[in-house]
């Protein structure tokens, strides 16, 4: 593979080998996922100590343990014996060791190997062996890994998503589902799927009489980015422009029940009667969102939620985020849909990709379970009408890119500028 037919081209377009090539995904692995920060996991997956997460990247699997002092630490999952993998999915070293089923080598949760069943015989072992070390840091509840001792800290490569997001509190949001599968797609096919709008007119035409789907600002953020309605867009509950509907034919109840029926949350059955009562109130044309949105806010505050960090005009707006290289999904106040895509081993045609749902507690109620679910195929879950849209698009994608008829990809400079932005941050990783 020559390197410079794979970097991104002066005119912006994408060489199809960077989605199909399987030499393309091994340099991904060697430069990107060995040094880049990624989510690993949520905090209160790990809430004692002894718990664990294995985190599976390309050919790679890495263990995220919560140690004796509460401190969250990663490793990569091998055994110094013979290389046996340590542990697999999730769980608890209960006894408060990690032991290899083979020959029980056993490691302190600290990663320190302690215990070599006949030590004796093996004379050339050097002291003070421990378990490959991986850094692990933690910012908004998320367990962030990264293979590479000599990386940026983790607020460093984030910024300055910390910041915008901080009204949103993601420490305090709470997992609700996180729903896997796999997808027969590259990776980014799936991240760029959930990081533009340029595709809601093609793939979802049903949601424009209640989604304006062009006055969408697209913003790239260091190395991520973001999505979303137009700061005066987010004061108006109107169809789609490309619909070229007057105003006297849509109705702003209709529109506003769409969107809230699309947000998530802990109060989702409050809100959906407060979009009733005020519809039925039929109150003057531009007067229904803002009184949402205040009745939103109050709502919540009601509950003990705080929302001190939000304009009203907020409340029904997403932000839709971009971390590099793989999450992406909505945060609104009091609830996120995150989406993870990673390489499935070192094929360039598979994803294992991971929905998470999260939500901002409700404050006077136990903690809910959470559900887990891993779906071999995709196409055995209804993931609703949107996203199976979006899904069912994955798989044809793939296939046609491998066509002899297609080189590249041409995105739209100003809606899929996020996507560009993402293939130029890859292309300072395979460069370094
Ligand atoms: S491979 Fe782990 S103890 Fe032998
Ligand atoms: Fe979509």
């Amino acid at each position: 593979m020559d390197r410079s037919d794979v970097l991104v081209q002066h005119d912006g377009r994408i060489p199809k080998a960077r989605y199909t090539s399987p030499e393309f995904a091994r340099l991904e692995l060697d430069r990107l996922w060995s040094r880049v920060w990624q989510i690993a996991c949520r905090e209160e997956e790990l809430p004692e100590p002894g718990d664990f997460v294995e985190y599976e990247i390309g050919d790679q699997s890495l263990l995220v343990v919560r140690g004796e002092g509460g401190t969250i630490a990663a490793f990569h999952n091998a055994c110094l014996h013979r290389g046996t993998r340590l542990a697999a999915g999730s769980g608890c070293f209960t006894e408060g060791f990690m032991q290899c089923r083979y020959h029980a080598w056993r490691y302190a949760l600290d990663g320190r190997l302690t215990d070599v069943v006949d030590a004796h015989e093996f004379t050339e072992l050097p002291e003070g062996l421990r378990l490959g070390a991986v850094r692990a840091e933690c910012w908004g509840g998320f367990v962030f890994v990264n293979p590479d001792p000599d990386a940026e800290p983790l607020l460093d490569f984030l910024d300055p998503l910390p910041g915008l997001l901080a009204p949103y509190r993601l420490e305090d949001l709470r997992l609700r589902a996180q729903l896997s599968t796999v997808l027969p797609a590259n990776w980014k096919s799936v991240v760029d799927a959930f990081n533009e709008s340029y595709h809601v007119q093609g793939t979802h035409p049903q949601i424009l009489p209640w989604t304006d789907d062009v006055s969408i600002a697209y913003e790239q953020l260091g190395k991520h980015a973001r999505y979303g309605r137009l700061a005066g867009a987010r004061r108006e509950l109107r169809p789609s422009p490309r619909l070229e509907l007057s105003e006297e034919e849509y109705d702003e109840g209709e529109i506003l029940a769409g969107l809230v029926a699309g947000l998530g949350g802990a109060f989702l059955a409050e809100e959906r009667a407060l979009v009733e009562e005020l519809r039925a109130a039929h109150l003057p044309k531009g007067e229904l969102l803002p009184a949402y949105q205040a009745r939103r806010l109050q709502l919540l505050t009601a509950r003990g939620i705080d929302v001190s960090g939000f304009e009203p005009d907020r409340m029904t707006s997403a932000e839709d985020v971009y971390c590099f290289p793989n999450v992406v999904g909505p945060i609104y106040p009091g609830s996120a849909i995150l989406f993870r895509s990673r390489p499935l081993g070192l094929d360039p045609d598979r994803a294992i990709h991971d929905t998470w749902v999260l939500e901002w507690p409700r404050p006077d109620a136990p903690p809910r379970p959470v559900t887990r679910r891993d779906y071999a195929d995709w196409a055995e879950h209804d993931w609703g009408e949107i996203t199976n849209q979006d899904y069912a698009n994955m798989a044809e994608v793939q296939i046609g890119m491998k066509s002899a008829g297609f080189d590249a990809l041409r995105l739209n400079p100003r809606q899929e500028a996020n996507l560009l932005h993402m293939h130029r941050v890859l292309d300072g990783y395979l460069d370094r």
